[in-house]
This record gives structure tokens, sequence and C-alpha cells, in this order.
């Protein structure tokens, strides 16, 4: 199948091409993301294949239908960036990769909880200059606080195993609750209640019309003060410019997110010779407190080998006309 692939790093390609053993699937490589101004690349091609900072909206779609596309295959878990309704309407099959390595996001949560809580960033930069002091270095330990997560899916339960071989208590709220967690010790409860309960929270939940902001100042306002946040799922179920203020207050004792609402002008690119124009993200980054990671959670060897595999396994299914469960309905 002919399919043009958006958004490629370097690094995806190799992969591709890896996997795409017996040149099955006949790619083409934009670098450029895909969006109504790109959407024309699309024309010829059967597939697109696209990412998390791909725009998929409502005329973009109209315009990949009318240029002969079939479908939309996300190399993501998450499709919030994909107006499915008007998938539909054009009659676009979403096919994308549920679940690769739920571990990866997991672990990079802690990466993210043990960067901020133990600071070992700005002891590494201090060494390097000679500078051994442990001043203002002062952690907390992670045994016996309560963690709570929004979201035990997939990844929210690797997260929570980890936490409880932490030895933390574990709350967690969720539209369904994991019996599986229950047995090995977490407890489901309100929202309200693990905002007020939890030293740390980290969100494990999609970004969907309910969880759009669903951590605003009435949120910040109900948590603990001086409580950690971290968000590797999708930087707008966090209003960041509330988050700025509960920083300011120290209501908000840490933040620590892989994901940021308007990440699509920033993120998977080098600006270290631009000018950012984001103001709320270089006042986020000046803060001592916060730990920004460029949506890197997924980026591990063992993720993106299954990320490619399902990808391509999606490209021959649709081919071949089966039914996937990889289908977004
Ligand atoms: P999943 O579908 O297995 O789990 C999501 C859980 O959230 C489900 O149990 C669902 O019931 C729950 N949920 C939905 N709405 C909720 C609400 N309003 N309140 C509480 N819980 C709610 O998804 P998975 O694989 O665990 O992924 C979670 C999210 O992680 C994805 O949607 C994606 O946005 C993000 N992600 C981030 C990556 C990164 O690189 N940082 C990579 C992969 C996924």
């Amino acid at each position: 199948m002919k399919v043009a692939v958006f958004s490629t790093k370097p690094y995806e390609k190799t992969y591709l091409e890896k996997f795409n053993h017996e040149g099955n699937h006949h790619l083409v490589y934009f670098d450029n993301s895909l969006n109504l101004a790109s959407a024309e690349q699309a024309k010829g091609f059967e597939a697109v294949c696209v990412f998390v900072s791909d725009i998929l909206d409502e005329n973009t779609i109209a315009k990949l239908a009318s240029l002969g596309v079939k479908l939309i295959d996300l190399r993501s878990a998450g499709f919030n960036n994909v107006d499915i309704v008007a998938a539909k309407k054009h009659n676009l099959k979403i096919l994308r990769v549920p679940a690769y390595s739920p571990q990866a996001i997991a672990e990079h949560a802690v990466a993210l909880i043990l960067t901020l809580n133990r600071k070992t960033h700005k002891a590494y930069n201090r060494v390097r200059e000679g500078n051994f002091s442990v001043e203002k270095l002062m952690g907390f330990n992670l045994f016996g606080k309560t963690v709570g997560i929004i979201g035990t899916g997939k990844i929210g339960t690797a997260f929570a195993k980890i936490m409880l071989g932490f030895g933390c208590k574990v709350l967690a709220n969720d539209l369904l609750e994991s019996k599986e967690l229950q047995a090995e010790g977490v407890h489901y409860t309100t929202f309200d209640e693990v905002l007020a309960a939890s030293d740390i929270v980290s969100l494990h939940c999609p970004l969907t019309h309910e969880t759009k902001h669903l951590f605003d100042s009435k949120a910040f306002d109900k948590m603990k003060t001086g409580a950690m946040l971290i968000n590797t799922s999708r930087g707008a179920i966090i209003n960041t410019s509330h988050a700025v203020v509960a920083l300011k207050k120290r209501k908000l004792g840490y933040l620590g997110i892989d994901v940021y609402e308007e990440e699509e002008s920033l993120f998977f690119k080098d600006l270290s010779e631009s000018l950012i124009q984001d103001d709320v993200i270089e006042r986020l980054m000046s803060f001592h407190n916060v730990l920004i990671t460029p949506h890197l959670g997924f980026f591990t060897e063992e993720a993106l080998e299954q990320i490619v595999k399902i990808t391509l396994k999606n490209f021959s299914d649709f081919e071949k006309g089966l039914p996937s469960e990889n289908e977004v309905v």
C-alpha cells in the first residue's frame, strides 16, 4: 500500500525501513506535520500515517477524502488530534496503536517524580561545575506517601504497580475499577478524595471533552498544599495558565509534564536558536520546581519497535480488508 508518512523523524524512518522487510508497503516520508495547509501532499496516497502533532480537523479530513485517502493510521495510542465524526462522515477508517509498551510511559512518569523530588538534574549540573554542596537539594521519601492516579488503564496500571513497589499508598479514580489493582491494594475513590489525600497525583486518563482542563484552579484548590502533579497523558488535561497561578501561590509544590497543551508548535523540534513565542511555557520553564520533557514517555527501544510493527500490521490488515481491534470507532 502507498502510504504518506507525516512528521517522520529519522529514528522512526530507521525502524519503519527495518521492519518493512519485504518492502510490502511503499512508504513516502514527509518530515513536516499534516494539517490543512500540507494536506495536498497526500495526493495519490491511499493512507496517511500520522503522529500526535498532526492536526486532522474536519477541513483537513474533508481535503484528504477529496484526494482519495481511505485510511488514517496513527503511530500513537491517543487520537484526540483526529476529528472522529468527520472521519466517519467522509468514510475514512482510523487505526491506531492502542498499546505498545505501557511500562515505557509509566517508567517515565516515575522518572519525573524522582527527578523533581531528589533533584538529580540540579546535582548533576552542580557537580560538573565543581560544586559538591547539598544545600537546597533536599527531597522526601516516597515510602509511605500517598499517590493518586487518575485513569487506571494500561499505563495507570503499570504506574500503580511501580508506586506500590516503592511502598506508597495508592488511591485511584477511574470510570471503571480494576479488580486486579484492588487485589494489589489500590483503593478507588472519588476524584475530589484523590486530590485531597494525595502527595503526588499522576494523570493517565485520555484527553476527552470530560477531561479537558480537568485540572483547573478549582481542582488545584482541592489538592494538598505543596503536592506534586505529573502529566504524561495529554497536555490539555491541565489548564496551564491556572497551573502557573497555582505554582505562584505555592499551592502546587511541583509540576512534572511530558505533554503540554500547545506542544504542537514546540515539541519534537530543535528551537535552540529560535525565539520561543509561547509565553506560558517560558513562564513554566522559569520555575525551579517544574520539570518539562518533550513528549518522550513513549521513547524507548521496546516501545518504538512495537509501534512500528503494529503500524505496519495496520497497513496490511487494511489492505486485506481484515477487521482490526486497533480501529477507532
Ligand atoms: P487506556 O485506555 O488503557 O486507559 C485510560 C483509562 O482512563 C481508562 O481506564 C479509562 O476508563 C480512564 N478514564 C477515561 N476517562 C476518565 C475520566 N474522566 N476520569 C478518570 N478516568 C478516566 O489508555 P492508556 O494506554 O493507559 O493511555 C492513557 C493515555 O496516555 C493516552 O490516552 C494518551 O493520551 C497517553 N499517552 C502518552 C504517551 C507519552 O508518550 N507521553 C504515550 C502513550 C499514551
